[in-house]
C-alpha cells in the first residue's frame, strides 16, 4: 500500500467513525433538521428512477452511502431490487433492523453490505442504476468513486445523486447560512453529543463543488446526459446522468 492509499484509508476511517458515532441519533436529527423535507427530496429521486424504468421489470439499484436505509426503503417500495452499501456498520445495523418493519408485500427487501464507494465488491455492469443521497460530499476521492460507480452500472443505466448545495439567491442564502452555520450545529451537538459532526455537515457542503462543476466531474467519469435540478430554492440538488450504451 502506497502513502496516498494509507492516507485515504485513514480518512475513510475518520468518516466511518463519525457516522458510527452519530448513528443512533441520525434519523431523528435528519428529520428534525430538514423539517422533514428530506422525505420530499428522496421522493423526487425515486420518482425520477421510476419514470426511467417504467414498465421495465424490477430494476437492480445500488443505493450507495445508504446510511440508515431511508432512500433504499423508498426505492424498494416503488418495486426496485435494492442493495445498500455503506462504510459505517452502525448506520447499516439501523437500516437492517428497519427491514422487520417493512410490509411483506414489498419484496425483495433491500439487502445491505459494508463496502466503500472507492472499491465496490461487485462485477462490472451489475446494476441498472446507482443512487446516492447526501453521501457523495463525504467521499474522499470523488473521481475514483465515480469511476467505480460507472463500472458497476449497466450500459445505458442511470446515476441519480441527491446532495446539498448553497443557494444562490441572497435572501435565501442569508437564511441558509444562519441555519446551517449556527442553528443546525447547535441542535446537532445537543442531541448527538458530538461536537464536530454537525459542524462537519455545514463545512462539507461549503467545500462541495458548485452545480456545474460537479456535473463536469460526473461527465469526466464517462457519464452522458448529465443534468441537475434544484429543489427547495437550490438547497438540495438532484444530479442525474447515464452510462454510455
Ligand atoms: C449523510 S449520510 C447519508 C445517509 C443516507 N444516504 C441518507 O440519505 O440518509 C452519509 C453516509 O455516507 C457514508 N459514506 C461516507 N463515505 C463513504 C464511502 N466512501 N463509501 C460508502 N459510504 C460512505 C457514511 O458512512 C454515511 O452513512
Amino acid at each position: 500500500m502506497n502513502k496516498a492509499q494509507k492516507q485515504l484509508n485513514k480518512e475513510s476511517g475518520r468518516i466511518s467513525s463519525m457516522f458510527n458515532g452519530i448513528a443512533p441519533h441520525y434519523d431523528k436529527l435528519n428529520h428534525i433538521l430538514s423539517l422533514n423535507v428530506d422525505k420530499y427530496w428522496r421522493g423526487v429521486m425515486v420518482k425520477f428512477l421510476k419514470q426511467e424504468y417504467n414498465g421495465g421489470g424490477t430494476p437492480r439499484v445500488l443505493d450507495l452511502a445508504c446510511g440508515t436505509g431511508d432512500s433504499s426503503i423508498a426505492l424498494c417500495k416503488k418495486g426496485m431490487n435494492v442493495t445498500g452499501a455503506d462504510i459505517a456498520q452502525k448506520m447499516l445495523d439501523i437500516a437492517i433492523a428497519k427491514n422487520d418493519k417493512i410490509n411483506s408485500k414489498y419484496s425483495p427487501l433491500p439487502d445491505y453490505i459494508l463496502a466503500s464507494a472507492e472499491d465496490l465488491p461487485f462485477e462490472d455492469s451489475k446494476f441498472d442504476a446507482t443512487t446516492i443521497s447526501f453521501g457523495i460530499r463525504n467521499f474522499n476521492n470523488r473521481p475514483l468513486c465515480l469511476k467505480e460507480i460507472y463500472r458497476v452500472i449497466k450500459p445505458g443505466g442511470v446515476l441519480a445523486i441527491l446532495e446539498f448545495a448553497k443557494p444562490k439567491n441572497a435572501v435565501i442564502r442569508f437564511i441558509y447560512n444562519l441555519y446551517f452555520n449556527n442553528i443546525l450545529p447547535f441542535i446537532g451537538r445537543v442531541v448527538s453529543k458530538d461536537k464536530e459532526a454537525y459542524k462537519y455537515l455545514s463545512d462539507s457542503v461549503e467545500a462541495f463543488p458548485k452545480y456545474n462543476a460537479f456535473c463536469s466531474e460526473i461527465k469526466e467519469a464517462g457519464f452522458k446526459d448529465v443534468k441537475y435540478k434544484k429543489l427547495t430554492f437550490g438547497i438540495c440538488v438532484l444530479y442525474t446522468g447515464k452510462k454510455q450504451e
